[in-house]
Order: C-alpha cells, then structure tokens, then sequence
C-alpha cells in the first residue's frame, strides 16, 4: 500500500509561492465560473459578489460568538439580518432568530427545539422513541438531525406535481411525532409543498410544523412580488412555527451563512444551549456552533443592504427569465420533459424515450457537471446569474447535441449515479 500522507512542512513558504500553488490545485476544477457546476455555487452580479467579499474580509477575524461582549458592531449587523428575515417571512411580534453558517444548522437546532418543546409538552423522558413526518424530498439535513437525536423518519410520497401528499403525512402522524416539514422549494423537483394545507394539519394536530426554506427563503417572496406568484410558505399560515432560509444561497451573500427564525421567542429559547457547569462561567448559544465568521454577518449585512428590496426584485426578474429560457429551450428537444414546473430556480427533466443518464454521460464529456436525481431518472440544476447568459446557450446546445448522440446510439449506457 502506497502511503499518500504528507508530512508537516517543514520549513515556511512564501505566500506568492503559496497563492500560485493554490491557484494550480484548483485549476482542474469544474469550470464553475462558467455556469458548469448545477449546484454548490451561487451568484447574483458582479458587483453584489464584490460588496459580499470585500465587508467579509472588513470583519475576517471577528467572531460572531463574541458579538455581544467584544464586537458589538457584528452584533447589531446580525440583529439587522435577522430583523430583515423577520419582517421578509411575515413574523409575528414576539418572533425569535438566529444566523447560522448554513441550512443544516439551521435545519439541526429547529428539530432540537422541536424535540425539547414536546418533550416540555407532553414530559416524555430521554428514551422515548420520537419521530419526525417529512416528504419523501426533505434535505438530508435532517436525516442528519434525526441520526444526531435519535428519531425515526417517516417520509411520505409526493402528488403527482411532486409536492408532498398531505393526506399521506397524516397516515403517518402518531402521539410520538414531534415535527412536520415542508420546503420552499424542494431541492429534487423544485417545488413548494403545500404548506397552506401543512399548517392546517399541524395546528389540528397540534405539532410543530417546520418549512425549509434554505433554497427559497430569501428570493421566492421577490417572484411574488414581481406579480409572478410562487406559493406562499412564511409565518402567514398560523402553523408554521419555525423556518429556516439560506443568506449563501438565493440571498447571494457570501458563505457560511443561514437563518433559522421561530414564530415565538419561546422556542429560540428551546434552540438555545446553555451551560454552566465548567470553570469559566455561563456559556450559550443557539446555534451548533460556537465560533462563527464576523465575516459571514458583515458580507450578509452588507449585500441586504447593498441591493434592498429594488435588488432583490431585480435579481428575481432576471432569474424568473432565465428559468424560463431553460425551460422553453428543454421543452423544445424532443424526448425530454420537464418532471415538474420550477416554483422558482430548481429545473429537473428527463426522459419517457431515451436514456437520461446516457445524455448526462455525454454533457460530462462536454464539460458539465451532471445534476442528477433519481427517483424519477433526471437531470437537475440549482440555476443562479452564473447560469444565465452564454452558460444557457452553451446548455442548451449542448444538451441538444447530446440527445441527438443518444437517439442515433440507444445502445449509449452510463455508469452514473445521482451524487449531490
Ligand atoms: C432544500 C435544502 N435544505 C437544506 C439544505 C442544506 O443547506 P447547507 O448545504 O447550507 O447545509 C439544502 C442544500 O442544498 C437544500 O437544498
């Protein structure tokens, strides 16, 4: 066995040397700047991406843990975030919340606190066996969650416009579950579960319902204000009790950066972990981490403000179009389909006549990352502004190029698999 393990250095090296030896580790990467990778990477404008990157290194070594007793200005720009998430998802006074560095933070203390509200409920002890209700395209973010606390998943199957089945969920409602989800969109098909009928189900119920929004939150409710209604999803619905949303997503701010936000103050509470118990005195947060970037709050603050509700409805435009053009030039190739219609930026389509993955083999010889999902086979994109443009075209022709390859060669296989 060969032994790959590099040792410690021994001596330093300069930075120039450093940069350049950076620079040529990434230089096999996906051509992700080019609109390439369908996933991991995000981007509204060039000049939102600099104001994003240039507040972060403002504040590259404060940290937000320390934002109420050290750096007071990260303290009262994280306020600010929250705030605006608060007022964006139609909180109610009295609402509580929390920046983290991505969803599955978020999305991890949302079901601790979920957890602990019914344990306070009900009294049930540590080694009751809990369980959670979600549609069968939830995150594995919480999957993760459950694993961490112990807690079945029951996932319910989807109507056929790929939203979950409401009255499925309830089939799997028992005196043990502690928590609903939905999500703002799904990332599979892109769709919006009926969150409408979730709350209603919930508040009969008597459960906590969470929405994920960590892919919607923060650009969906700009469609609808645009005049192009996605579903609604926010703390409007009485049932909706916690709702977690991405700012390193379609917020375009730079990561690690997330919101989880509660109806009542109450359960940040819950969310919050407090200890006592060691030499140093009360240590809390509510968040999984402690440490956080200062970087993360400043880069956020600063892109809410940089584009204000004018920007946002402008990057919700220029996205809605784009979207569009995708769908129009997919729909237009014979043999592809859309698997459902995008709520807002997620496309997924594959194929009733040809080998979908055969087609993503050949986008792969092309220089594209394959998004895939399969259940139903497809293929898949998370678009942002990187998409847009000569990306779209160099897609689409590329994907028609690579249909025609598959249709004159039905024999063409593929060894690939959905990977996120
Ligand atoms: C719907 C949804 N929820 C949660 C997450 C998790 O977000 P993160 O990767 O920031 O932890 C994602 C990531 O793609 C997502 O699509």
């Amino acid at each position: 066995m060969t032994d790959t393990r590099r040792h410690f250095p021994a001596t330093g090296r300069s930075w120039s040397e450093l940069q350049a030896e950076i620079r040529a580790r990434s230089a096999k990467d996906v051509a992700w700047k080019d609109g390439r990778s369908p996933v991991f990477v995000f981007r509204n404008d060039q000049k939102t991406y600099e104001v994003g990157r240039d507040a972060f290194f403002e504040c590259f070594s404060e940290n937000a843990l320390g934002r109420l007793r050290a750096f007071h200005g990260i303290g009262s720009m994280e306020k600010d975030v929250l705030d605006f998430g608060l007022d964006l998802f139609r909180a109610p006074a009295g609402a509580g919340a929390a920046f983290t560095s991505g969803g599955s933070e978020s999305i991890f203390i949302a079901v601790k606190a979920a957890r602990d509200a019914y344990r306070a409920r009900t009294g049930a002890d540590r080694g009751t066996a809990l369980n959670i209700v979600v549609p069968i395209t939830v995150h594995p973010a919480f999957d993760k969650a459950a694993n961490g606390m112990d807690l079945e998943m029951r996932r319910a199957p989807l109507r056929e416009d790929r939203r979950v089945d409401v009255e499925a969920m309830a089939e799997l409602i028992d005196e043990r579950t502690i928590l609903l989800v939905g999500s703002a969109p799904c990332f599979p098909h892109g769709v919006i579960d009926p969150i409408g009928e979730l709350s209603d189900l919930a508040l009969a119920e008597g459960i906590w319902l969470h929405v994920d929004a960590c892919v919607g939150g923060w650009i969906a409710p700009f469609f609808t204000r645009n005049g192009r209604p996605t579903p609604d999803f926010d703390f409007h619905f009485p049932g909706v009790r916690s709702l977690s949303a991405d700012l390193h997503k379609f917020g375009f701010c730079p990561k690690p950066a997330s919101t989880v936000f509660y109806r009542d103050k109450a359960d940040l509470d819950r969310a919050t972990f407090k200890a006592d118990a060691w030499p140093s005195g009360s240590f809390s947060t509510a968040t999984l981490a402690g440490t956080r970037p200062g970087g993360a709050v400043a880069g956020a603050w600063a892109v809410l403000n940089y584009l204000g509700e004018e920007g946002y409805r402008d990057a919700a435009r220029r996205l809605a179009a784009m979207v569009d053009r995708y769908c129009a030039g997919i729909e237009a190739i014979e043999g592809l389909e859309l698997w459902a219609q995008p709520d807002v930026s997620i496309i997924n389509f594959g194929s009733k006549s040809l080998n979908i993955l055969a087609v993503a083999d050949r986008m792969v010889e092309r220089g594209w990352l394959p998004g895939l999902t399969k259940a139903p086979r497809g293929m898949h994109a998370m678009l942002s502004m990187l998409h847009d443009g000569q990306a779209c075209e160099d897609y689409l022709r590329d994907l028609r190029a690579s249909v025609e390859e598959v249709r004159l060669h039905p024999e063409m296989t593929s060894k690939l698999e959905a990977v996120y």
